[in-house]
C-alpha cells in the first residue's frame, strides 16, 4: 500500500510506543515506524510480550501492527524514509557534571539531533515529544542548520500529557494537544501538518497552538501545578495526624469548590514517577539560572514535601511497631509508582523499602506487574528481601502490610483470611488510604491510615 505521510518516532519507550499506536490506529493512510536503540525493546513491541504494561495498550497494537505501525531499531533507514520525525527519547536528570541532580541530561536527545542531520538527504518536520527545558528548541533548531546539506528543518514542540496506566484513554481522548512552533508562515505551515495527524480524532477546539517557548514550558509547568496539588494535601495529612481531621474528608470538602477541583488531592506516601520530580527540578534549574531564586525555591518545596511525607511514613512504622522492626517480616503491597502500570521509576516504594532494610526488617515485596522492575530497583540493596505475587502468601507470618500502591486486587482482599495467618500484633499502615480501616481494626488490626486517627487495640 502507498502511505500518504512516513511517520517515524525515535525512542521506543513509555511515550513514544502508546503514542504511535494511537497514531497508527487512527490514521490508516499515514505509516508509522518506531526506532530504538534498544533492540530488546523493539522485539518486544514485536512480540506479544509488549515492553510495558498499559491498559488497552496490546489490543491497539495488535490492530496497527504490520498494517501501518512498525518497530524496528533501522535508526537510519527510518530517518531517510521519514517525511515527520517525533523525538521521545528520555530526558532524566543529570547525574554529572554542571546542574548535576537537577537539570535535564540532554545527551540522548542531542545524539539524534546529529543522527537526524547526518541521515537526511530532504527537508522535515521535527517534533519534539519529550519533555524540554523552555528554549531547548533553539539548540535543536541551530544543530539542524548547521547542515552542510542545506536541508530545512522545522522544529515543533509537542509535549505529552498521557499519564501511565491510562495512557490508551489519555491519548484516546486527550483534554488538550500542544503544539507550539515558531510564528513564522513555515512556523504555522509545520504545527498545521502535526494538527491534522491529531485532527483525525481530536475535536479542533481540543488542539491548542501556541508559540515554540510557551508549548515547552507548559509542559514542565503542567506537571509541576499536579505536583504541588499532591504535596500539599500530603503536608495537611501530617497535620491530620496531629489533630484527628481526616485527610480524605478535607479531600472532599476543599475539593468540592469547583475552583479548587477534587482531583489530584488524595493524600499519598508521594508522587513518584519518571517525570514529576525530574520536571520539578529541571525548572527550578531553569528558574535559578535566570536569577529567579524565589521562584526556584518555591518550586523546590514540592519535591522537598514529597521526601519528607515518604519519611515520614517510614518512620511510623519504626515507632508503632515498639521502635524497631529488626527481623519483623513486612509486606509492601505494591511497589509500581501508581497502579495500572509496571513502572517503579521514583516510586515512592524505592527509598521506603531502602530505609526499611537498613532497620534490617525482612521485606516481602509483592505486586501484580511490578516484580520484575522492582527487583532491578533493589539489586545490590544489602538486606533481607522476597518477591511474591500471590498476596495470600506473601502476609504468611507477616508482622505488619505497608500499602504502596493503590491496585483494586489489594482492596478486594479477604482480611480475615489475611489476618489468620500473620503474626500478633498485625499492622496495617495504609500509605494510599485504599483500605476499610474500621473493617481490618474490627477484624483485629492495629490501622494507621494516612492522615487519619489511628485504630489501636492497645
Ligand atoms: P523511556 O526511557 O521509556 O524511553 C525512551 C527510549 O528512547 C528508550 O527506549 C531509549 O532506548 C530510547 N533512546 C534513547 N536515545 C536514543 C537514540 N539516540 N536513538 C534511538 N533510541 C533512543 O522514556 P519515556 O518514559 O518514554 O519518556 C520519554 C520522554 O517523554 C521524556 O522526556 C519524558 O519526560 C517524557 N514524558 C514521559 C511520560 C511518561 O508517562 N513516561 C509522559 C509524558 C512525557
Ligand atoms: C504525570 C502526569 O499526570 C501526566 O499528565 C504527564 O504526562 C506525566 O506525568 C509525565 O510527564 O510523565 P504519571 O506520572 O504517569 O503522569 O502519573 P500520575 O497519575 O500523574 O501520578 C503521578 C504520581 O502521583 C503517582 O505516584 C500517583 O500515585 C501520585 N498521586 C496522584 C498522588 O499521590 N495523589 C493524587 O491525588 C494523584
Amino acid at each position: 500500500m502507498k502511505f500518504s505521510k512516513n511517520i517515524l518516532c525515535i525512542g521506543a519507550g513509555y511515550v513514544g510506543g502508546p503514542t504511535m499506536a494511537i497514531i497508527a490506529l487512527k490514521c490508516p493512510e499515514y505509516k508509522v515506524t518506531v526506532v530504538d536503540v534498544n533492540e530488546e525493546r523493539i522485539a518486544r513491541w514485536n512480540s506479544d510480550d509488549l515492553p510495558i504494561y498499559e491498559p488497552g495498550l496490546l489490543q491497539a497494537v495488535r490492530e496497527a501492527r504490520g498494517r501501518n505501525l512498525f518497530f524496528s531499531t533501522a535508526i537510519a533507514e527510518g530517518i531517510r524514509a521519514a517525511d515527520i520525525i517525533f523525538v521521545s527519547v528520555n530526558t532524566p536528570t543529570k547525574t554529572f557534571g554542571l546542574g548535576a541532580g537537577m537539570a535535564s541530561d540532554l545527551q540522548y536527545w542531542e545524539k539524534t539531533a546529529h543522527q537526524i542531520v547526518s541521515h537526511s538527504d530532504r527537508p522535515k518536520i521535527i517534533v519534539e515529544k519529550s519533555t524540554l527545558p523552555v528554549r531547548t528548541a533553539e539548540a535543536m533548531e541551530r544543530i539542524l542548520k548547521e547542515n552542510k546539506k542545506n536541508i530545512r528543518f522545522d522544529v515543533v514542540s509537542n509535549p505529552e500529557f498521557l499519564a501511565e496506566g491510562s495512557a490508551v484513554n489519555d491519548l484516546l481522548s486527550p483534554d488538550r494537544v500542544l503544539i507550539g512552533s515558531q510564528q513564522t508562515e513555515s512556523g504555522a505551515q509545520a504545527a498545521q501538518v502535526i494538527a491534522d495527524i491529531y485532527a483525525h480524532w481530536v475535536p479542533a477546539d481540543k488542539i491548542i497552538t501556541t508559540n515554540l517557548w510557551s508549548a515547552e514550558l507548559s509542559k514542565l509547568v503542567a506537571n509541576a501545578f499536579l505536583a504541588q496539588r499532591i504535596s500539599s494535601i500530603n503536608a495537611i495529612s501530617a497535620l491530620c495526624e496531629k489533630t484527628d481531621a481526616d485527610v480524605s474528608e478535607i479531600s472532599f470538602a476543599v475539593g468540592s469548590d469547583t475552583r479548587i477541583g477534587s482531583r489530584f488531592i488524595s493524600a499519598s506516601i508521594g508522587f513518584g514517577g519518571s517525570c514529576f520530580k525530574k520536571d520539578i527540578l529541571n525548572l527550578v534549574y531553569i528558574c535559578r539560572s535566570y536569577g529567579l531564586n524565589e521562584v526556584a525555591d518555591y518550586w523546590e518545596k514540592v519535591v522537598q514535601m514529597n521526601e519528607y511525607q515518604q519519611e515520614r511514613f517510614v518512620k511510623k512504622i519504626i515507632k508503632e511497631m515498639f521502635n524497631t522492626i529488626v527481623a519483623k517480616k513486612i509486606v509492601l503491597l505494591g511497589f509500581a509508582f501508581k497502579a495500572n502500570t509496571g513502572d517503579t521509576r521514583e516510586s515512592p516504594g524505592i527509598p521506603v523499602a531502602k530505609k526499611l532494610l537498613a532497620e534490617r526488617a525482612s521485606l516481602v515485596i509483592c505486586d501484580p506487574q511490578a516484580l520484575e522492575n522492582a527487583r532491578r530497583e533493589l539489586a545490590g540493596v544489602d538486606g533481607d528481601v522476597r518477591y511474591e505475587a500471590d498476596p495470600y502468601r506473601a502476609v504468611i507470618d507477616a508482622h505488619a502490610i505497608a500499602v504502596i500502591t493503590e491496585w483494586d486486587v489489594f482492596k478486594e482482599l479477604d482480611f480475615e483470611k489475611v489476618f489468620s495467618v500473620m503474626q500478633k500484633p498485625a499492622f496495617v499502615f495504609d500509605g494510599r488510604n485504599i483500605l476499610d480501616h474500621q473493617r481490618l481494626f474490627q477484624i483485629g488490626f492495629n490501622v494507621f491510615p494516612l492522615g487519619k486517627p489511628s485504630l489501636t487495640h492497645f
